[in-house]
């Protein structure tokens, strides 16, 4: 038996400039979807349709790297790139050469930026996630120094003219104390006068539009993979659990499931600018991501922030 047909079940219509927020959310954020939503008694119906395969649980492993750029391939990371140049010549007076990408995966900002003539270095604490980056690079004939390390305990000596930390890495650091490490590194290893760009998820749109059920299909090489998530808030602590199901769905057979779960932590302008100020940081401006221009508001689950190393 194949797949069921995916039930439309809620339907995200909120509009902000020409995109759906979930679709917005899709390409920008850990909420992978095409608006469509199930319940856990559909995706468990799903599950039990579907029968056979290894199951998995691991997060950013081996084969969430494989997969990884096959789930984000829509992710307009050379649009991104353009946003990060433009923001460099915009804030900085001296041309940005050198580049430091703090959870850099599996190199989608690194080696477009590297393409591009900037000298980068990348660096995560997944093996698998690098792995991959490194092939890539080398696919490309382009030299990247991709580093294994935890961000919080990173010490190159070594500084670079912009720290980046893109899609999400910084709500991944869920304590304040592995926030404060997180942005220290990105201090110490930025020139005074050098820039900070982080994305992450936005405080007021989390609570105001509140994490759901999604669930999203890529074929790809004749397999389907399918992603569903769902998410619960810990307001207290600013966190947001991700539960996230991968199957790869090869003659329908799971060929691969994985299951997933990230707490995300998503921030506050005021927090940010005392965290910042304590790292060593002045903010200079939290925009809407990707439309940076746009101030952020309810609707705006990512934003952009830039920041000056002081
Ligand atoms: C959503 S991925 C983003 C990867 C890449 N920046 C991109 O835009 O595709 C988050 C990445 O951050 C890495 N990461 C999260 N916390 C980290 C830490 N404390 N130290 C190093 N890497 C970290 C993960 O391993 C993962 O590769």
């Amino acid at each position: 038996m194949g797949i069921p047909a995916q039930p439309v079940l809620r339907q995200k219509s909120v509009q902000r400039g020409k995109y759906l927020i979930a679709e917005l959310r899709a390409c920008h954020g850990l909420y992978l979807s095409s608006g469509l939503s199930l319940t856990d008694g559909q995706i468990e119906q799903l599950n039990n349709t579907v029968k056979g395969g290894v199951e998995m649980s691991r997060a950013l492993g081996k084969d969430y790297a494989e997969l990884y750029d096959v789930v984000y391939q829509n992710k307009d990371y050379s649009a991104e790139c353009d946003i990060l140049e433009r923001l460099f010549k915009k804030y900085l007076t001296k041309p940005v050469r050198t580049i430091v990408d703090l959870g850099c995966g599996t190199g989608n900002h690194a080696i477009p930026l590297a393409s591009r003539g900037y000298s980068v270095v990348g660096i995560d604490h997944s093996g698998d996630m690098l792995k991959r980056a490194k092939l890539k690079a080398r696919q490309k004939g382009l030299r990247i120094s991709f580093k294994k390390s935890d961000i919080k305990k990173l010490r190159l000596n070594q500084v670079f003219d912009a720290a980046l930390m893109m899609f999400a890495v910084l709500s991944y650091q869920v304590k304040n104390n592995d926030v404060s490490a997180a942005l220290k590194c990105a201090r110490l290893h930025v020139h005074k006068g050098g820039l900070f760009i982080t994305d992450f998820w936005y405080g007021p749109a989390v609570l105001a539009q509140r994490p759901d059920e999604r669930i999203r299909t890529i074929k790809v090489k004749g397999k389907t993979i399918l992603r569903t998530s769902s998410g619960d808030l810990d307001i207290k602590h600013k966190i947001c659990k991700v539960q996230m199901q991968t199957l790869e769905i090869h003659k329908n057979k799971i060929a691969q499931r994985i299951k997933e779960e990230h707490s995300m932590r998503f921030f506050f302008n005021r927090e940010l600018e005392i965290l910042l100020k304590n790292s060593g940081f002045e903010l200079i401006r939290i925009g809407a991501f990707p439309d940076f221009d746009l101030e952020p508001d309810e609707n705006t689950w990512n934003v952009l922030m830039v920041a000056r190393a002081i």
